[in-house]
């Protein structure tokens, strides 16, 4: 059911100084800072020749990433974003198969639908599905 691996997300605690390091030591194509509002979250999207990494710092009150940030105060991964080709199809599948979905389908950072899936139910990884058309 899954496909391309769409991106890895890295919280970040500076994210200036994250942009600054991927643009410059690590010589990547760095893009633009959006806020995403309903998620929270400012994001940055890094083009690799394979896949993105999407840095993300906290945006707003309560967002999910100031929490994460606390416990791993340098930053670290916090999810993996597999592309499926219909969400609500994926979403129906793993709910029947114990899998506990998170929230209702959002549009996410490029403008498709998004959910995210428990990370105990995942080996301790946070999954976001992306719903990519072929
Ligand atoms: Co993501």
């Amino acid at each position: 059911m899954i496909g391309r691996l769409n991106h890895v997300a890295i919280a970040v605690p500076d994210l200036d100084a994250a942009m600054a390091q991927y643009a410059g030591a690590l010589g990547a194509s760095v893009g633009p800072k959006d806020d995403l509002p309903e998620h929270g979250v400012t994001v940055v999207f890094i083009e690799l020749p394979n896949t993105k990494i999407e840095l993300l710092y906290p945006l707003g009150e309560g967002s999910p990433i100031a929490g994460f940030l606390e416990k791993n105060p340098s930053g670290g991964i916090h999810h993996m974003c597999y592309e499926v080709e219909d969400i609500a199809a994926a979403s129906e599948k793993l709910t029947s198969e114990g899998a506990r979905v998170l929230g209702d389908v959002k549009i996410g950072a490029h403008g498709n639908p998004v959910i995210f899936l428990h990370p105990k139910d995942f080996n301790g990884c946070l999954i976001e599905l992306e719903e990519v058309k072929a």
